[in-house]
C-alpha cells in the first residue's frame, strides 16, 4: 500500500512511519512541504502525490499554544483536515484522521464510548472536535481515530520526564485527580494496520487506546515501579499527589475525566487491547 503519513517528525507519525516502512511505501511530507497553516495550498500539493491511504497525524497539539492562538488552531486542526478529507473523498482514498480524548470533559466517571457527548473545554479540544466533524462531513468513509496520553516513539513523553526527575534526585509530583488512558504509539500502529487489512471499510469515530485508566499520579507511580523492576533506579520514590484545581503549570483548562472505552476497537480487532501497564513495560524495556 502507498500510505501518506503527515506529522512524521512527531511522536505518532514517526512511530507509524517506522512501523510501516518495511511493508508499505511511505510518503512523509515535512511540515514545510505540507503546511497545515496554508489550507488553500494543500490541494495543489496533494495533486502531486500518489497514495492509497492518508493517515493524518500532524496538528497543533499543545493545548496552551492553541489557547494563545485559537484561530491558528482552528485553521491547522479543522480547516486543513477538512481540505485533506475533501481531496480524499474526490479521489476515493481512505483517510484516517487522528483526534483526541480532549474533545471530552465528562462529569460521570465511567469510560466514554464513541457516541458519548463531546464537550471540549479548551481551544485545542474545540479545534480537534471541529476537525473531526469537518472530516466526516467531507468524507463519509473516513475513520476518526481518537487517541490519548501517547507514550513511546522517538520523542520523550511523560514516563521519560518522570524518570529524568527521579534519576536526578528531584521530587516527583503528579496530578492525582485527572484521568485518561496512557496509550502506546507502537500499539496504535499495530491496531491501525490490522484495521486497514481486516476492516478497511470501518468508518466514523473510533476510540483507539490501551485498556484501563490512570491518573497522572498512578501513571508516574507505575513508571517508577517498572523502572525499578528493570534495574534503573535502586528504589521507588514517593510521588507527591497534586490537585488539578489551581495547578499553575497550565494556561488552557484541562478536562478532569476523558477515559475512553475501547469496546468498538476490541470488537473490530477481535481481541481486547492489552493494558497500558503491559504496553508501558514493553516500551520501557525496549528503550534499554
Ligand atoms: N501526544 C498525545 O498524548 C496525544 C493525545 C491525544 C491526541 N493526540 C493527537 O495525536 C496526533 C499526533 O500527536 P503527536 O503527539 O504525534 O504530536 P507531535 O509529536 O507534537 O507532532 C505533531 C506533528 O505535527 C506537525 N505539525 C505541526 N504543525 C504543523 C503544520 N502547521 N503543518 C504541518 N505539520 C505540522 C509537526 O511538525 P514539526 O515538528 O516539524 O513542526 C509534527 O510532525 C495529533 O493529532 C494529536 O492531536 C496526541
Amino acid at each position: 500500500m502507498k500510505i501518506l503519513i503527515t506529522g512524521t517528525s512527531g511522536r505518532l507519525g514517526g512511530a507509524l512511519k517506522r512501523c510501516y516502512e518495511p511493508r508499505h511505501e511511505i510518503i512523509a511530507p515535512s511540515h514545510a512541504e505540507l503546511d497545515l497553516a496554508r489550507p488553500d495550498d494543500l490541494e495543489v500539493i496533494l495533486n502531486g502525490l500518489q497514495f492509497d491511504l492518508l493517515i493524518h497525524c500532524a496538528g497543533m497539539v499543545n493545548p496552551d499554544a492553541c489557547e494563545r492562538d485559537p484561530l491558528a488552531s482552528m485553521q491547522v486542526n479543522a480547516e486543513s483536515p477538512a481540505q485533506l478529507a475533501g481531496f480524499c473523498h474526490q479521489r476515493g482514498v481512505k483517510m484516517i484522521h487522528i483526534s483526541t480524548d480532549y474533545v471530552f470533559n465528562s462529569v460521570l466517571e465511567s469510560p466514554l464510548g464513541e457516541a458519548a457527548l463531546a464537550h471540549p473545554i479548551n481551544a485545542y479540544g474545540r479545534s480537534k472536535l471541529a476537525g473531526e466533524q469537518a472530516v466526516l462531513a467531507a468524507s463519509s468513509n473516513a475513520l476518526v481515530a481518537r487517541v490519548s496520553w501517547l507514550f513511546g516513539g522517538h520523542l520523550p513523553s511523560f514516563p521519560e520526564q518522570v524518570l529524568k526527575a527521579a534519576l536526578s534526585g528531584q521530587e516527583v509530583a503528579a496530578i492525582a485527580d485527572k484521568w485518561s488512558v496512557p496509550t502506546s504509539v507502537d500499539d496504535v500502529a499495530d491496531w491501525l494496520e490490522q484495521l486497514m487489512i481486516q476492516c478497511p471499510t470501518a468508518s466514523g469515530i473510533l476510540h483507539v487506546c490501551n485498556s484501563g485508566q490512570a491518573t497522572w499520579h498512578e501513571y508516574a507511580e507505575t513508571t517508577l515501579q517498572l523502572a525499578h523492576e528493570l534495574g534503573w533506579i535502586p528504589d521507588v520514590p514517593v510521588v507527591k499527589p497534586q490537585a488539578l484545581d489551581g495547578f499553575a503549570g497550565f494556561l488552557a483548562k484541562r478536562a478532569r475525566y476523558t477515559v475512553m472505552s475501547n469496546a468498538r476497537l476490541s470488537q473490530l480487532l477481535g481481541r481486547v487491547p492489552r493494558t497500558w501497564q503491559e504496553a508501558l513495560r514493553d516500551s520501557l524495556a525496549r528503550s534499554l
